[in-house]
């Protein structure tokens, strides 16, 4: 009996550290230039539906955060491999610890404006505004031809030609709020 109550005690304890933690380093991450911030979850659902996402897509989150995206892509889609890259170590830490039961949920700790998005064609960033303007270039130039972007933002000066971009609305507790799917060549088409 004794040793019931101390393991439900331990138990206690590592949960109320585990969350204390965790709000700490979402805290700290505050004083980053982009800060997290999670997405709610039907803004998750409805961003995933507008990537169309299929067999042998390679899926990128772009500034991952805690997982929580990329867990949602595997458990909708278990065949997918779903990557999200973020910077803050200690975030990424976190991430990983929530996906150990996702096996194809890759958690990686790199910057965005270093990494190299040529195998990932369903790509999701929910960055500011500035820092998607300063890596949607390189997203774009590195991505195969089929490449679809949802972005939280998309600047209309950079309405080109060779890209297409669709705003899509959505409703969240009363706001009227948008994602943009951004494709190259003007394409919709997703097949590999
Ligand atoms: C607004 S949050 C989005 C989190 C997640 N995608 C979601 O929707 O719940 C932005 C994330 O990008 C990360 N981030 C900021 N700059 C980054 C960079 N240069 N490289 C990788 N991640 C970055 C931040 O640490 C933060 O976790």
């Amino acid at each position: 009996m004794d040793l019931f109550y101390w393991i439900i005690v331990l138990i206690g304890y590592l949960t109320a550290f585990y969350f204390l933690f965790y709000s700490f380093v979402i805290a700290i991450s505050f004083f980053q230039q982009v800060p997290f911030v999670p997405l709610e979850k039907q803004a998750i659902k409805f961003a995933i539906s507008l990537l169309n996402i299929t067999k042998d897509d390679m899926f990128l989150d772009v500034g991952s955060g805690d997982g929580r995206v990329v867990r949602r892509v595997v458990r909708s889609f278990p065949y997918v491999s779903a990557t999200g890259i973020e910077y803050n170590k200690l975030l990424n830490y976190f991430a990983k610890l929530q996906s150990v039961f996702y096996p194809n949920a890759n958690l990686l700790s790199h910057d965005a404006y270093t990494f190299s998005y040529k195998k990932y064609n369903k790509i999701f960033i929910y960055l500011t505004s500035d820092m998607i303007s300063k890596l949607l270039p390189k997203i774009l130039k590195d991505t195969p031809d089929d490449a679809v972007i949802v972005s939280s933002y998309f600047s209309p000066e950079y309405t080109s030609s060779k890209i297409g971009v669709t705003e899509k609305k959505y409703r969240i507790n009363g706001k009227i709020k948008s994602f943009f799917v951004i494709t190259k060549n003007g394409n919709r088409s997703s097949k590999r």
